[in-house]
């Protein structure tokens, strides 16, 4: 695939100057690549959206190096999300904090809550601790398309939007942040499930719960079709065989590699482990949807740990909402 010219390296004083400047830089962290941008700099985030193809109604998380970042954009911390902050940063989660007018209105999409996380990769927490502002970064794919855990996928894809690709390797996590917020009533909820599980989240939550459909603000993550293949795919419901379909690509949650008929058979891990499934998830859906299969069919992974954020993921690219 081309890559227009995309630059692709690991010179962090490039991505400073170009980020400075308002240019997009593709930065890497232990989730998925984000496509950054200037978080306090109304053009660098118009670009963002227009790179994506991404409606404006779909607001952006912004990514710190420090905690007294925060404090510098949010009016408060409330006590239950600056604990969860505490425990997990730097890592996959995002945490939705009351903002100041400091914050502009495309970042949150007019929303009174903007979502902050601190990536834990080493190369973009240099980045950002460099940096006077904090980086807005949605998944540096097209909206709607898989996200991207390779630098690669980046060129491939966003190559054309992009000034520079900040090189970190493969991510480490593979599937993005969880976000957490507060109800009205200051109850926690899941917006999203990511890379920190419902299983570590919930002993530091008292009544944690999904948000649901009636909650606002939803995440737009949470349209019925994201994160999809361009190939119809099809999620097989537990127990439920793959048909034999000569035209078909299939997707296991664990096969032996050698057990795998090439070339249209995959398997997001091998030995069954959660974590690499995680890992694998995108890099093997965007495999499978370039195989030349007419349809794809795809395993559940088990309902425990990351293995929710993955099924989540895969209902979305079956085109099944979160919980179909
Ligand atoms: O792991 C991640 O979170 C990656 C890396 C790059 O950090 N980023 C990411 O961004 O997944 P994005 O834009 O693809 O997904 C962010 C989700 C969107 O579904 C968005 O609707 C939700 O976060 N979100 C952002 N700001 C929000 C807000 N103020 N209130 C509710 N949801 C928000
Ligand atoms: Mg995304």
């Amino acid at each position: 695939m081309p890559s227009f010219g995309a630059v692709i390296g690991q010179d962090l004083g490039e991505a400073c100057r170009l980020l400075i400047a308002g240019k997009l830089v593709a930065i890497p962290t232990e989730t998925v690549y984000g496509l950054g941008g200037h978080g306090f700099d109304e053009k660098a985030l118009t670009r963002i959206f227009e790179a994506k193809n991404r409606p404006t109604f779909d607001p952006l998380i912004l990514h710190v190096g420090s905690m007294e970042q925060v404090a510098t954009f949010v009016s408060q911390w409330p006590p239950l999300l600056l604990r969860l902050a505490k425990q997990f940063w730097p890592g996959p989660l995002t945490v939705l904090l009351p903002r100041t007018v400091l914050v502009p209105d495309l970042v949150t999409a007019g929303l009174p809550a903007v979502a902050v996380r601190m990536p834990d990769h080493p190369l973009t927490l240099a980045l950002l601790r460099r940096l006077p502002f904090p980086v807005a970064a949605p998944s540096a794919n097209p909206f709607g398309y898989i996200s991207p855990t390779e630098a690669a996928h980046v060129a491939q894809q966003l190559g054309h939007a992009v000034s520079y690709i900040l090189d970190g390797g493969p991510c480490r996590v593979g599937v993005e942040s969880t976000i957490v917020g507060l109800d009205e009533w200051g109850n926690p909820a899941v917006v999203r499930l990511g890379g920190i599980s419902w299983e570590e989240l919930e002993p530091l939550c008292p009544g944690l719960r999904m948000a649901s459909a009636t909650d606002r603000p939803r995440a737009p993550g949470e349209l019925p079709s994201h994160y999809a293949p361009r190939t119809p795919f099809t999620l097989m419901k537990p127990g439920q065989e793959f048909p034999k379909d000569p035209d078909g690509g299939y997707i296991y949650f664990a096969a032996p590699e050698a057990s795998l008929p090439r070339p249209r058979v995959f398997a997001l891990s091998p030995g069954g482990e959660i974590e690499v499934a995680a890992r694998e998830l995108y890099r093997v859906l965007r495999a499978a949807d370039l195989c030349g299969a007419k349809r794809l069919y795809g395993q559940m992974a088990p309902e425990k740990g990351l293995g929710r954020a993955i099924n989540d993921r895969l209902r979305r690219a079956a085109g099944l909402g979160a919980k179909g």
